[in-house]
């Protein structure tokens, strides 16, 4: 017998130099069927004989920090010889990683631009603002700096520091070692989108060659104004920039968050997400962009999550510890500094097997989706039946 996915892929290699692409239910579109059950292993693969030629599809991937982190000293070693000025390679010496879906496209999912930073001793970005929404979650312990809107954001690992749409922001390091951080943004979204401005412009006063904005805030401006959850000054804005519902607060602690997590370590905590804490815009209570949201996980030793799904895709840096997530049937293993991504609408569930705690923030597109009448969420419920988390 014939098998007719193959028949239809072979016509459409054919077909393929009209520019034209043969459709039939045998070789459909990568359309999903509708939350049907399909099982712990579909989702977020490489699809195969459904799809013509150049579809893409974000799958699931993790970058291994010990195979990735060679390339910032590659970079740095070309940056040190090279015949161009130093500015040239100081203001982006980056990688950026790229989905092996994706065709080799500049994205880890169909929303999101990760890249790994390092800023040398001496390294400086000028001041510049964009329409994408940007974050830096910091790997170093210590060391580097990002200035938003005039306030000084000095850099330790594990804080969250975000340069929202429409906010004016440099970064350096001032310090005598390496920094290094992990850029997420909503670039492809806004790609997407027609909507990638740049402006390198400042209308203020900058100090330097180098171009930074003065600080005009004092330090720790944010952690003081927003850094005690629940109380917020009423005389305030909480405006900065020109970007709409972002989040006033620029600079989220590493050290508050674990201090956080371990508060609420003897809580039951979310089955599906263990102890979850939300980055949230002080102000709203809503994600701190509005279309990315960032949480920080922390799994128990031994802890193992419920299996859930949803119609969005997360992005997760390991800040903590070692574990594995499995998403459909693939396990990914995982350990400090460790990057990877969940597809949207692939089951996953985390599982701590050490005996110590274990971090990760996960950024997630999920307020895009929730905006346009397109999230959903379900769970896998111990005895094996799925229930819908968003009803
Ligand atoms: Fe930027």
């Amino acid at each position: 017998m014939m098998d007719a996915r193959e028949a239809m892929e072979q016509l459409n290699a054919e077909a393929g130099g009209l520019h034209i692409w043969l459709r039939t239910q045998a070789n459909a579109p990568a359309q999903r069927s509708w939350f049907r059950d399909t099982g712990l292993e579909v989702g977020g693969k490489l699809a195969k004989g459904r799809v013509g030629a150049a579809q893409l599809k974000p799958v699931a991937h993790r970058w291994r920090w010990s195979e990735i982190a060679p390339y910032l000293d590659k970079i740095a070693e070309i940056a040190r010889g090279a015949d161009v000025s130093p500015i040239e390679f100081a203001e982006r010496q980056q990688f950026l990683l790229t989905n092996p879906g994706l065709g080799g496209r500049l994205q880890v999912t169909s929303t999101m631009r990760c890249a790994v930073s390092i800023y040398n001793p001496g390294d400086v970005a000028p001041v510049h603002i964009h329409t994408p929404n940007a974050s830096r979650t910091i790997l170093s312990e210590r060391g580097g700096y990002t200035t938003i809107e005039g306030e000084r954001c000095e850099a330790a690992r594990g804080d969250l520091i975000l340069t929202p749409n429409g906010a004016w922001h440099d970064h350096g390091n001032d310090g005598g070692e390496p920094v290094v951080w992990i850029d997420v943004l909503d670039f492809p979204l806004m790609e997407f989108l027609d909507c990638v401005w740049l402006d390198e412009a400042y209308p203020g006063d900058t100090e330097g060659n180098s171009r930074a904005q003065r600080v005009t805030f004092p330090s720790g401006y944010s952690h003081m104004v927003y850094g005690r959850g629940g109380l917020v000054p009423s005389f305030l804005a909480h405006r900065r920039g020109f970007g709409r519902e972002t989040s006033p607060m620029f600079h989220y602690r590493g050290a508050d968050v674990r201090e956080a997590l371990a508060g609420l370590c003897r809580e039951e905590g979310d089955p599906y997400d263990a102890i979850a804490l939300r980055f949230v815009n002080p102000a709203t209570g809503g994600s701190v962009f509005p279309t990315l949201d960032y949480r920080a996980l922390m799994l128990r030793p031994g802890e193992a999550t419920r299996s859930k799904r949803e119609t969005a895709s997360t992005l997760y840096v390991a800040i903590e510890g070692q574990g594995v997530t499995e998403v459909g049937g693939t396990s990914l293993d995982w350990q400090a500094n460790d990057i990877f991504v969940v597809p949207s609408f692939a089951w996953r569930r985390h599982i701590n097997q050490s005996r110590s705690d274990a971090v990760l923030y996960a950024v997630s597109d999920a307020p895009l989706m929730e905006k346009i009448g397109q999230y959903r969420a379900q769970g896998r419920l111990p005895d094996d039946t799925v229930a819908e988390l968003i009803v």
